[in-house]
């Protein structure tokens, strides 16, 4: 479980309260969508979530451990080892073909075997079989945000984290992301998905509206 308690997120630069006393709960097992306009918080929450950057009151804890009572190293491999984190534009490395890509994050953190079959198998599961010795730069936009949410899935994390995963798709690839991210959740994996696109705001369990940086309304989806 996540629990977020009175989190609050002021950014020096511009002077913004990007969150304002918020308090959240993220069961394992379930599927939420964090949804909000622009600006109204949920790229600041998803980072907070996982530990990529501290709040500046309140505290986040993952599986009852408060991240930043954490040393940075400790935390980044905490992260490494159990949560997987999709980005809005992808990051895959360039010079690396898919299944390298994949495997990328295996290696840094030991905690699976196999890392070549495993590779293939992740791809697979997101329809990527055909990307495994392609690199990023033959990839549609739709293909790199496959191999992303594959190589966010390379060890095996408690926590998939994904920030606007389907922004810059067309729709027939919007569709075929959220189809696997619901299958990923339907294999036990707790998603929780930042998004603005109101298409989807009901696909998850759990609906988190965000505004202003603080929590406007929860809805129960599932
Ligand atoms: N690193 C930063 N430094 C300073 N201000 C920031 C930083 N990141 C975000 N902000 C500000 O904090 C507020 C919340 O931003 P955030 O990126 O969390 O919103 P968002 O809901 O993800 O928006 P979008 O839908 O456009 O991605 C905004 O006013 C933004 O300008
Ligand atoms: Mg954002």
């Amino acid at each position: 479980m996540i629990e977020v308690k009175k989190v609050t997120k002021y950014y020096k630069i511009g002077k913004i309260y990007a969150l304002k006393d918020l308090t959240l709960r993220f069961e394992e097992g379930k599927f939420y969508v964090i949804a909000g306009s622009s600006g109204s918080g949920k790229t600041t929450l998803i980072n907070l979530l996982a530990g990529i950057d501290l709040p500046t009151k309140g505290n986040v804890s993952v599986d009852g451990k408060n991240l930043a009572r954490m040393k940075e190293k400790e935390r980044r491999r905490f992260r490494l080892e159990n949560m997987g984190i999709v980005f809005q534009f992808f990051y895959l490395v360039p010079y690396l073909t898919g299944k390298e890509n994949v495997m990328l994050p295996m290696r840094y953190s030991k905690k699976v075997k196999n890392l070549e079959e495993r590779a293939r198998q992740l791809l697979k599961l997101v329809n990527g079989e055909h990307l495994t010795d392609k690199k990023p730069v033959h990839m549609s936009g739709g293909e790199m945000q496959r191999v992303a949410i594959a190589r966010a899935l390379a060890n095996e994390p408690k926590y998939l984290l994904a920030d606007e995963p389907t922004a810059n798709l067309d729709w027939k690839n919007k569709e075929r992301i959220w189809d696997i991210l619901k299958r990923i959740n339907k294999k036990g994996t707790t998603v929780i998905v930042a998004t603005h696109e109101r298409e989807f705001f009901k696909m998850g369990d759990e609906l988190i509206y965000l505004k202003d940086g603080m929590l406007h309304a929860t809805e129960n989806t599932s």
